[in-house]
């Protein structure tokens, strides 16, 4: 595997792989990979000639200072998975080669997908993850870049991002990888205490019971009914649950048979906040 910390040396590296025609499948993670991670390299990897991820635990996105301190960062061991899945490229630059002297967001509109949860309740959060993503974005001029569903609103938010500034990647979303008791597979479920862990998958039940009761009662009356779940729960607290429709990400007033729908979910687990969602 080739590993590069400096931007114009990897870019020398890939120019010379697109003049052998070859396609470049993208990874960009923040590391502490974990299997959600390892199988969207896998895919790359199966739909390209040359893999490349990148880990950049990204400063702009956080809003929280403490979050952004203790986001763990095994980079040994996830140099090792990374040989173990027969990676090509990695590309870990410092926060210097990134941004240099100036650590700020750029801003963005992305037509109304950034207003609710995430960006409701993390400030910044998306300039910070557009920044990014845009920046990574011109250094691997990827052929296809694969992103998990867990951070459905991201996802969608970099799709976004490609068209309106006409970047010529394909980005593609991939599925929600679960542990076996189906809390979503997360980097930062390492640092949730023995009883947040065992508390925590009680997120993934109470949505997949919420898909169920989907149809028989409104949108309202559903935000409620999982409120209520929640109140019982001392180790977790809701941040939010709401529906919203997959394209717009707009809660809807009716349900309407042509659109699809997706259940979001943020709660905190002691400090440690964790997000997860269902397709209804
Ligand atoms: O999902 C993540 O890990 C990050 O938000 C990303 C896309 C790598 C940007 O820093």
């Amino acid at each position: 595997m080739n590993i590069f910390n400096s931007k114009s040396e990897l870019k020398a590296f890939l120019i010379q792989q697109k003049e052998e025609g070859k396609t470049i499948g993208f990874v960009p993670t923040m590391g502490a990979l974990h299997k959600g991670h390892l199988s969207l390299i896998k895919r790359a990897k199966k739909q390209n000639d040359i893999t490349v991820v990148s880990i950049f635990v990204n400063p702009t996105q956080f809003d929280n200072k403490e979050d952004l301190e203790k986001y763990p960062q095994p980079l040994d061991n996830d140099i090792k998975l990374l040989k173990k899945v027969a990676c090509d490229v990695l590309f870990t630059p410092s926060v210097n080669e990134i941004y240099a002297d100036d650590i700020i967001a750029q801003k963005f509109d992305f037509d109304g997908l950034e207003n609710q949860m995430e960006g409701r309740y993390r400030k910044g959060h998306f300039d910070g993850v557009g920044t990014i993503v845009k920046s990574l974005f011109e250094i691997v001029e990827p052929t296809v870049a694969y992103f998990g569903k867990k951070d459905f609103q991201q996802l969608q938010i970099i799709k976004k991002l490609a068209k309106k500034y006409h970047i010529p990647v394909k980005v593609k979303g991939r599925p929600i990888f679960r542990e076996d008791d189906g809390l979503a597979m997360s980097s930062r479920n390492v640092r949730l205490t023995k009883e947040h862990r065992e508390a925590a998958p009680f997120i993934y039940k109470t949505l997949k019971k919420a898909k169920k009761k989907f149809g028989t009662k409104n949108v309202n009356e559903l935000e409620q009914w999982v409120e209520k779940q929640f109140k019982k729960q001392d180790l977790l607290e809701l941040e939010y649950f709401t529906i919203a429709d997959e394209e717009t990400l707009q809660t809807p007033k009716v349900i309407e048979s042509n659109k699809k729908y997706r259940a979001f979910i943020a709660v905190f687990a002691g400090d440690i906040r964790l997000i997860d969602n269902i397709g209804l």
